[in-house]
């Protein structure tokens, strides 16, 4: 409890005391069952470890854990540059990708400027923009969970200063498609920062997805690319995304509100080694689309529909409220987390685990709705 309830109230920005109460994820700590073990299959990481050389790499890197990193994380730099292309000066890392999407709104967002998001999405990109004090345009995604690119555009006048896309959507796990990416990319005004989130891009690929950076390529108008080594590289709790930016600009701004040291000695060094063993990540990724295709056979000869996902995760409505169910599976020992607000009371989403991970879930789900 504060020492002095009350003596606090008037100090927070404005923008930030109108933000709903900080929840946050919950993680094992939170929930009082945990008989058995709990499998977490709520926060869309990877249940597998990372590659060997990246232990090994972080061992080696810790020895100098006494002196500041690479504020440019330049090795991580060129390698990300070789893979895409992409000069080192149109890159820049983050503490993950949610450290990038806030760094976005402090250094392209503020009050008077539009941003078209959809929803539900990501929720990060609406809290950067209410912090900014900019204005929502919210944009439903289609029936089957991929953002509406129809919509989307259709909110693009007069032009906004962001549209922020995702493929594969989080929480819902839909692609877009080629034909959806070409217009979304032709018809964002050329003035208007165009933001693809491509948290899942790997998966997304992997699950024959279009190539959103080549695509990109021709558009006139600026451009940014967010990825995380979170997911496909199983590197969640060490935070390291990255941005590709269509100009040095984008990233110079990003640069000045960033903390120099953001992306810590072991977090790069790891990332190095993850990239250096694509067969170990290759593998890994295709053990969990596995999973994830079988997760949604269960899920159908359940009765239920799962959207069609692209991603490491399955979104799927229930007969129930997730409000009854997310809490029923928590008491079976398997934690997932509710989508929320209309029309998705009844949808939950589960990340997917190991072939374990996914009968225990179709069997405790099979018990509870
Ligand atoms: C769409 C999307 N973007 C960004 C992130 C942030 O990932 P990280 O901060 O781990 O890089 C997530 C995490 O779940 C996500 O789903």
């Amino acid at each position: 409890m504060s020492q002095n309830p009350g003596a606090a109230a008037g100090i927070l920005r404005r923008t930030v005391a109108a933000l709903p109460p900080h929840r946050g994820p919950q993680i094992e700590e939170d929930f009082k069952s945990t008989a058995g073990g709990l499998r977490r299959m709520s926060l869309n990481e990877s249940a597998e470890p990372p590659s060997p050389k990246v232990a090994a790499a972080v061992a080696a890197a810790v020895t100098n854990v006494n002196r500041y990193p690479d504020p440019k994380a330049r090795a991580l730099a060129a390698a990300i540059s070789d893979r895409t292309e992409i000069p080192v000066e149109r890159i820049v890392f983050g503490n993950g990708s949610h450290e990038l999407i806030m760094l976005m709104g402090t250094a392209y967002m503020e009050a008077g400027s539009r941003i078209v998001v959809p929803n539900p999405s990501f929720q990060p990109y609406q809290t950067a923009a209410r912090i900014a004090g900019a204005e929502l345009t919210i944009v439903p995604v289609d029936a089957d969970g991929a953002n509406d690119v129809d919509a989307m555009l259709a909110a693009c006048w007069p032009a906004p200063r962001m549209v922020i896309a995702a493929t594969p959507n989080n929480p819902t796990g839909a692609l877009l498609s080629q034909a959806a990416l070409e217009k979304l990319i032709a018809g964002v005004p050329a003035e208007t920062l165009l933001v693809v989130d491509e948290a899942y891009f790997e998966f997304g690929r992997l699950a024959g997805g279009p190539d959103v950076l080549k695509a990109l390529k021709a558009r006139k108008g600026p451009w940014l690319v967010l990825r995380t080594f979170s997911k496909a590289y199983n590197l969640a709790g060490l935070r390291v995304g990255y941005a590709l930016a269509s100009h040095e600009e984008l990233i110079e701004g990003i640069n000045r509100v960033r903390g120099v040291f953001n992306v810590n000695r072991l977090a790069q060094a790891a990332a190095l080694a993850a990239l250096s063993d694509e067969p170990y990540a290759k593998a890994s990724q295709k053990r969990t689309a596995a999973e994830r295709d079988r997760l949604a056979v269960g899920l159908k000869a359940m009765g239920l529909s799962p959207m069609p996902s692209a991603a490491n995760f399955v979104c799927v409505k229930t007969p129930k409220p997730a409000s009854e169910v997310v809490p029923a599976l928590a008491g079976k020992g398997i934690m997932i987390v509710p989508v929320g607000g209309p029309p998705y009371e009844n949808h939950i989403r589960i990340t997917l685990g190991t072939p374990e991970d996914t009968d225990a879930v179709l069997a405790a789900l099979k018990q509870v709705i």
